[in-house]
C-alpha cells in the first residue's frame, strides 16, 4: 500500500486563524484525511504552526515577550482551537524545533554542495539607533501610492500594493519610532531557481495532472513562462534559524524556507524513526492543501528546494489550492475585520455546524461568498430539514413500527439511484472534489426524503397487520430508509464526526467508520429515542454572529 502524507498550510502563529484560513487549508485537509482513514489508507495528516518571520518578532516585541515564548504560546492556542473543531492531526507541530532545524540545515548543506546557492547583494534600510536592518514590517511610513500613514516595508495594508522600504515616504523604525534610517548594502543567500527551472517545469508538467486546480496549474505555468529568478532564502534579522556560515552569522533563514521544510521537520518531530519512511518512499503521495496565495511557494520554491537538495524527499503529488471565501466580495481577512474568529464561532454553534457549512461552500473552483444569511440557510434547510429530520423521522417511524423492521438494505427499485450517488461520493473524493462529495451526501438524504414523501409509509401501517403483501412492502421501505440513514452516518463522518457518531449508535456501531461498513449487514437499535441531529439557528445565535 502506498503511503500518503496529507498536509495543510502551516498557519502563522501570531493570531488565531479565522474562518477564511480554516476553510482554505486545515478543514478540507482534515476532511480528506478522514476519508482516507475510512478507506483504510496508510495516511498521515501533518500540520503545525509557522513560527518565524517578522510579524511574530514584532508582536512579541509589542508584548515584551521573547519571540520564541510568544510563538509557542500562540502555537498551543491555535492547536487547541483546531482540536475543538474536531481536526484529528496525526501530528500538529511547529517550525521552531530542533528537528526542523536539523532538516533545514541538511537541506541547505545539500543545496550548497549541489551548487544551487548564490550570494546576492542589495541595499536595505538600517536603523542607526537600534543598529539593525529594518526589513519588511520593521519599517513603516506613508504609502507612495495611496498616502496611507500605515504602509509597511513590504506592503501597504490600505491599498494592498507591494512596496520596498526605499519607496516609503517618511519612513520610521518600528522598534524605536525614530527616523534615523540609512540605506546600507547587505548580502544574502538565494536559491538559484533559474538553474532549477527546467526540472521545476518538468515537475509541474507531470504532477499537475494529479488533479491540481486550474489556479495552481495556471499560476505556476505563468511564473515559469516569465522565467524564474534566484530567490533570497535568508534575512538580516535575529528571529529564526541562524544561517550556519560565519560570513552570515547575523542572518537567519527566510521564514518561507524553513516553513515549507517544516512539513518534513514536523513529521520528524512526530516520530524520529517513521518520518523518513514517509518522506523518502518512492511511492508516497504528498497531498498539500492551501489557499491560493500560497501556490507559488509550493509549486516553485518548495519543489525547487527539494529537487536541488536531491536527498530523496518526495515532491508534492497534488497541490490542492482553494480560492477565497469572500464576504460582500471581499476576501476574508483579519486585517479588514471581516474574519469571523474561529474561537468566537465555536461559542455560538458546535463544530459540526461550521464544518458542514464551510465545506458546503468550500471555494474549490472559484471564490465563494459566505454570509450569516447563507449560514442560516445551510443550517436550517440543508442540515436540519434535509439531513437531520430524515434520520429522525426514519428512526421514529421504525420505532413506532418495530414489527415491520426486517432486513436493512436498499430495495431493488431504488438501487440504481442509490448506487449512483454513493459511487459519485467516492469518485468526488478520489478526484479531490470535496465540496461535491458533501453535496452527494445531501443527495442521498434527498433520495430518502423523496421515498418518504412518495411512499408515505405511515398511511399503510394499519393495513399491514392484516395484509401480508402490504407488510412486506413496508418492510422493504423501512429497510431502504434505514439503510440510507446508516450510510449517511458513515459518509458524513469526514465532515461531521459528532453527527456521525450520533447516527451510528442507533445502528450499534461505535468504531471509527470505514468505507467497508457501507456494504456490511447491520442491525438497528429500536429502543433509544433518537435525538434531533441538528437544530435550526436561533435569532440569538444570529445576533451573536452579527456582533
Ligand atoms: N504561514 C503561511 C500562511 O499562513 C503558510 C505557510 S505554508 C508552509 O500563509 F508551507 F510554508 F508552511
Ligand atoms: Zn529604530
Amino acid at each position: 500500500m502506498s503511503k500518503i502524507i496529507v498536509t495543510a498550510a502551516l498557519p502563522y502563529s501570531y493570531s488565531i486563524p479565522h474562518l477564511g484560513n480554516f476553510v482554505g487549508s486545515v478543514l478540507p485537509a482534515d476532511v480528506y484525511h478522514k476519508y482516507l482513514v475510512m478507506g483504510g489508507e496508510d495516511a498521515i495528516f501533518i500540520c503545525g504552526s509557522d513560527q518565524h518571520g517578522t510579524p511574530i518578532e514584532i508582536r512579541a516585541m509589542e508584548r515584551h515577550q521573547k519571540p520564541e515564548d510568544f510563538a509557542n504560546e500562540m502555537h498551543l492556542k491555535i492547536k487547541s482551537v483546531f482540536e475543538r473543531y474536531d481536526c484529528t492531526f496525526t501530528y500538529y507541530g511547529k517550525t521552531h524545533t530542533d528537528q526542523n532545524k536539523e532538516v533545514v540545515y541538511e537541506i541547505f548543506d545539500a543545496l550548497q554542495k549541489n551548487g544551487y546557492i548564490v550570494e546576492t547583494h542589495s541595499t536595505q534600510a538600517y536603523c542607526n539607533i537600534d543598529k539593525r536592518f529594518l526589513i519588511d514590517r520593521f519599517i513603516e511610513g506613508t504609502c507612495p501610492f495611496c498616502k496611507s500613514d500605515h504602509a509597511r516595508g513590504d506592503q501597504c495594508d490600505n491599498c494592498g500594493r507591494l512596496l520596498t522600504p526605499s519607496e516609503i515616504i517618511n519612513p520610521k523604525c518600528k522598534i524605536c519610532s525614530k527616523s534615523d534610517i540609512s540605506f546600507k548594502g547587505t548580502k544574502n543567500l538565494a536559491i538559484k531557481l533559474d538553474s532549477l527551472e527546467p526540472k521545476i517545469s518538468e515537475f509541474i508538467e507531470l504532477n499537475s495532472r494529479n488533479n491540481w486546480p486550474k489556479a495552481a496549474k495556471n499560476k505556476s505555468q505563468s511564473y515559469i513562462k516569465e522565467g524564474l529568478k534566484p530567490r533570497d532564502i535568508t534575512r538580516n534579522m535575529d528571529w529564526g534559524f541562524k544561517v550556519p556560515l560565519e560570513k552570515f552569522h547575523d542572518s537567519v533563514f527566510y521564514v518561507w524556507f524553513d516553513a515549507v521544510i517544516g512539513y518534513i521537520g514536523i513529521t520528524k518531530e512526530w516520530d524520529g524513526r517513521k518520518w523518513k519512511s514517509y518522506w523518502t518512499h518512492k511511492d508516497t503521495k504528498l497531498v498539500q492543501f492551501m489557499g491560493k496565495d500560497n501556490i507559488e511557494f509550493h509549486t516553485l520554491m518548495w519543489p525547487g528546494i527539494l529537487i536541488g537538495a536531491n536527498l530523496g524527499f518526495v515532491l508534492p503529488t497534488t497541490i490542492k489550492s482553494a480560492e477565497y471565501l469572500t464576504s460582500n466580495s471581499e476576501k476574508f481577512s483579519k486585517s479588514r475585520g471581516i474574519g469571523l474568529d474561529l474561537e468566537k464561532c465555536l461559542g455560538i454553534l458546535p463544530s459540526d455546524y461550521w464544518r458542514f457549512a464551510l465545506m458546503y461552500v468550500y471555494p474549490e473552483t472559484s471564490d465563494s461568498e459566505f454570509s450569516i444569511d447563507l449560514l442560516r440557510e445551510i443550517v436550517n434547510n440543508i442540515m436540519n430539514d434535509k439531513v437531520g429530520n430524515l434520520i429522525q423521522r426514519v428512526l421514529k417511524l421504525s420505532i413506532a413500527n418495530k414489527g415491520l423492521v426486517k432486513k436493512i438494505r436498499i430495495q431493488n427499485e431504488y438501487r440504481e439511484a442509490h448506487d449512483k450517488i454513493v459511487a459519485k461520493y467516492k469518485d468526488d473524493f478520489s478526484n479531490f472534489r470535496l465540496r461535491e462529495a458533501l453535496h452527494s451526501l445531501v443527495e442521498l438524504a434527498t433520495l430518502g426524503n423523496t421515498i418518504i414523501s412518495e411512499r408515505k409509509p405511515w398511511e399503510s401501517t394499519k393495513k399491514a397487520s392484516s395484509d401480508g403483501e402490504v407488510a412486506n412492502e413496508l418492510s422493504d421501505i423501512f429497510g431502504t430508509l434505514l439503510a440510507i440513514s446508516y450510510e449517511i452516518g458513515i459518509m458524513i463522518w469526514p465532515f461531521c464526526p459528532n453527527a456521525s457518531e450520533n447516527i451510528l449508535k442507533h445502528f450499534n456501531v461505535s468504531d471509527t467508520p470505514s468505507l467497508k461498513m457501507l456494504s456490511m449487514e447491520v442491525s438497528v437499535n429500536l429502543e433509544d429515542e433518537p435525538k434531533q441531529l441538528f437544530t435550526k439557528m436561533t435569532d440569538s445565535q444570529i445576533a451573536g454572529l452579527q456582533k
